[in-house]
Formats: C-alpha cells, sequence, structure tokens
C-alpha cells in the first residue's frame, strides 16, 4: 500500500518564532488527535534544527524546501544536503516551480540536487508541474513527462522508492484556483504511468503522488478521494494550524 501523505511547504514565510509556534501548536493537535496519514512539514533553513526538537518522536516528519547541487565547499549562501540532513530532517522538496522559475534551476541542476539529496539519506518530494499557456495549448503531458524523464529516470528502482511526486500546476499554486479533481486524477494517472513505463509496474504502484495548488479544507476530501491522489503538497494553508489540520483531516 502506497503512503498517504499530507505535506506544508512554509516557503519565504514565519520567522523562527512564528514557525516554533505553528510547529508546536501542530504537534499538540496532531497528538490530541493521531492522523489518519503520513504529515510532513517543509521549512525555511533557518528553522530546521530548532522544529526538529520539536518534532522528533512526534508523527510529523521535517524537511526542507531546497537544497544545494553542489557536496560542499566555497558556494557561499548555500545549503548542502548533508547539512540539511544533519539538522534532523528527513526529507527535501526540489524542483518547486518557484525555484525552477525564479531561480534558474534546470532539470540538469534538479538532477544533481535529488542524486545528492538521496545519497545523503534524504527522500525527495519532486516537483512537477505545467504553466497555464502549456495547459492551454493541452502540452501539460508532454511538459511533466519530460520534467520526469530528464531529473529522475536514471535513478534506480531503490532510490526511486525514496521520491515522493508532487504535481502542481503552476496555474493553480497561490492563485485560490485549483485544478478539477479529474484534472488532477486525469495528470496522477499519467504519472503514474510514466513511472510503470521507466520503473515497472511495482514502482509506479508503489510511488505516492501529492496533489498541490490552492489546497484547502474545502476541497482537499474531493482531490484526495481520486484513486491516483495520495494527498497533497500544501502552500498557503499549511501556514494555520487549523487549516492544514482541517486538510489532513480529509483523510479520515
Ligand atoms: P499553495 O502552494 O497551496 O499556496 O497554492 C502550493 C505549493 O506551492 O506547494
Amino acid at each position: 500500500m502506497r503512503k498517504k501523505i499530507v505535506a506544508g511547504n512554509w516557503k519565504m514565510n514565519l520567522n523562527l518564532q512564528e514557525g516554533v509556534a505553528l510547529a508546536n501548536e501542530l504537534k499538540d493537535a496532531l497528538a490530541a488527535e493521531k492522523p489518519n496519514c503520513d504529515v510532513i512539514i517543509c521549512t525555511p533553513f533557518i528553522h530546521l534544527a530548532t522544529v526538529a526538537g520539536i518534532t522528533e518522536g512526534t508523527v510529523i516528519g521535517l524537511g526542507a524546501e531546497n537544497c544545494a547541487d553542489k557536496e560542499k565547499g566555497a558556494y557561499t549562501g548555500e545549503v548542502s544536503a548533508a547539512q540539511v540532513k544533519s539538522t534532523g530532517a528527513q526529507y527535501v522538496i526540489l524542483g518547486h516551480s518557484e525555484r525552477r522559475a525564479y531561480y534558474g534551476e534546470t532539470a540538469e541542476i534538479l538532477k544533481e540536487k535529488v542524486n545528492l539529496a538521496l545519497a545523503n539519506g534524504l527522500k525527495v518530494i519532486f516537483c512537477i508541474g505545467e504553466v497555464l499557456e502549456e495547459r492551454e495549448a493541452n502540452k501539460q503531458n508532454e511538459v511533466v513527462g519530460a520534467q520526469l524523464a530528464d531529473s529522475l529516470f536514471d535513478l534506480t528502482e531503490e532510490q526511486l522508492s525514496n521520491v515522493i511526486l508532487a504535481y502542481e500546476p503552476v496555474w493553480a499554486i497561490g492563485t485560490g484556483k485549483t485544478a478539477t479533481a479529474e484534472q488532477a486524477q486525469d495528470m496522477h494517472a499519467f504519472i503514474r504511468g510514466c513511472i510503470a513505463g521507466n520503473f515497472g509496474e511495482k514502482a509506479a504502484e508503489e510511488i505516492s503522488i501529492l496533489y498541490g495548488g490552492s489546497c484547502k479544507p474545502s476541497n482537499a476530501k474531493e482531490i484526495f478521494s481520486k484513486p491516483d491522489v495520495d494527498g497533497g503538497l500544501i502552500g498557503g494553508a499549511a501556514l494555520k494550524c487549523a487549516d492544514f489540520k482541517g486538510i489532513i483531516d480529509a483523510w479520515n
């Protein structure tokens, strides 16, 4: 059985004190009511070590939102996969559309990052998704298929077992405009087919594919009810405990 997952992506929000308060609030909420899925929060680098002390021994997994494409050394301002791992974090988001669009992260760079993250014992939440013009031109499958092939298809099946996919149509991120449950299901089924084609049916059956893009308590249940949707990657709604918990509860 593949894992059901709700993961939060805090992006560049919350100072350290606010992040600690949110992590504590979530910890208490999930201690009071055990979630029916895996729960992960991905935070800015500066929060990781402190939040790791809060999430340790709880059901909450912890991840970074990025890591460097270099192993170590003179790369001022960068944070390596090994450094992320040393905070106690277990996950890293890679390939988010904001990183691809604003920081020039190419498929090649992402391939390096994925390899380094996996080599350092992190699980990767790998994001893929088309922009609006690509969707309007009905090119979404082509785009997402290429994103998968260009960064992930050289992995071994064993490496892939430490990858979670997140389909995030760029036009749905932070816009309030969610993909319909049918659009999500169609794309997730296509993605699972791509994984089956390259890694085989077993790998495709086992990999979790999350939906991301304006997911909220009010629409999560419908989206998660689709057979190929294994959960969500949540931005804005992960910044308030009640909203994030509301999405986690969609699995109840
Ligand atoms: P959103 O962001 O939920 O605010 O749309 C999702 C994401 O970018 O991961």
